[in-house]
């Protein structure tokens, strides 16, 4: 009987060093576009998708993150006594129903592969979803990882999310290569971490979107230290291909390289031109702007 992906791991033990001093004592994850932190926009995608396990990959002295899916006893007392009910609301949704959260130590930042392996404890013979909070997708509409988990539901096979990136640019990411083919999703050829453009075997980056199965936790057992020193997921899922199909899978919607500065304040641009209370009065605002620059 085919497997649902009931469960997402989130990492978030990552050093963060594009953004010190900001991440300093909190993950990059809690930085705030417009007025969420960038883990909560992660897990309502993953809520939307049908996921209620939330699994987050943490380190020491990154304790907000845990906070933020608590239950807020003293905010919510006062915001009742104040009958402020809107507010409360917004509160309350931080943590949606019915859905666990479980945090696990990663003791050393040893790469993102390793992360994913502290996970396997607690997904045991499933497969999972993986999101990197960092990389925000706005797709208007179901959500970038429920378009994935469709297409798990379908083909039963792992699922990586993909987009065409600058060929100047393929040493940030993952890339694939595919066949060409008309359709939205195609099995994976060869995928390399971090490839010079001269190397790169096309411009199809791994964005942070992967359903995979559970067959990867035996890969990244065997997975030693790749680019920059870490344990890539990269290399455990090239390892996969040996045996299983891996679709790449070109999502709709925009994604938010918000690990980078620049991706950071674009997407707080975009969602502030899309919020409800705040689209109006930042339009104008932006239109003055531009006379002056
Ligand atoms: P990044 O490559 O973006 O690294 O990690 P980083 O440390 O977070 O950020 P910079 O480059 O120093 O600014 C990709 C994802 O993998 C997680 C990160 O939290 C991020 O979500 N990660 C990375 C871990 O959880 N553990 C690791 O050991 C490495």
């Amino acid at each position: 009987m085919s497997k649902k992906v009931t469960k997402a791991v989130f990492p978030v033990a990552g050093l963060g060093t594009r953004f010190l001093p900001a991440t300093k004592a909190i993950a990059k994850e809690m930085l705030t576009v417009v007025d969420k932190p960038l883990i909560q926009y992660a897990v309502e995608e993953a809520v939307a998708a049908g996921i209620d396990t939330m699994i987050f990959i943490t380190s020491r002295s990154k304790n907000a993150i845990m906070d933020h899916f608590d239950k807020a006893y003293e905010l919510e007392t006062e915001l009742e006594a104040k009958n402020k009910t809107e507010l409360l609301k917004i509160l309350k949704d931080t943590v949606p129903p019915n859905v666990s959260f479980v945090f696990i130590r990663q003791a050393e930042a040893l790469g993102l592969g390793h992360a994913v392996s502290c996970a396997r404890p607690v997904i045991g013979d499933e497969p999972f979803a993986v999101l990197l909070a960092d990389d925000m997708v706005e797709d208007g509409e179901r959500g970038c990882m429920a378009q994935m988990v469709a297409l798990y539901n379908e083909k039963q096979s792992s699922v990586l999310g993909v987009e065409r990136v600058n060929p100047a640019d393929t040493g940030s990411y993952g890339i694939v290569k595919t066949p060409d083919t008309a359709e939205k999703y195609a099995p994976i050829e060869v995928i390399v971490e971090k490839p010079k453009p001269a190397d790169a075997p096309s411009n199809l980056a791994v964005v942070g979107r992967y359903i995979l199965t559970p067959a990867i936790f035996d890969k990244l057992e065997h997975t030693g230290r790749g680019a920059g020193g870490e344990i890539q997921l990269t290399d455990g899922i090239a390892d996969l291909l040996k045996d299983e199909t891996v679709l790449a899978y070109e999502f709709e919607g925009t994604r938010y390289d918000c690990g980078s500065k620049l991706g950071f304040l674009i997407a707080n641009v975009e969602l502030a031109l899309l919020h409800p209370e705040l689209k109006d009065d930042f339009s104008a605002y932006l239109k003055e702007l531009n006379k002056k620059i």
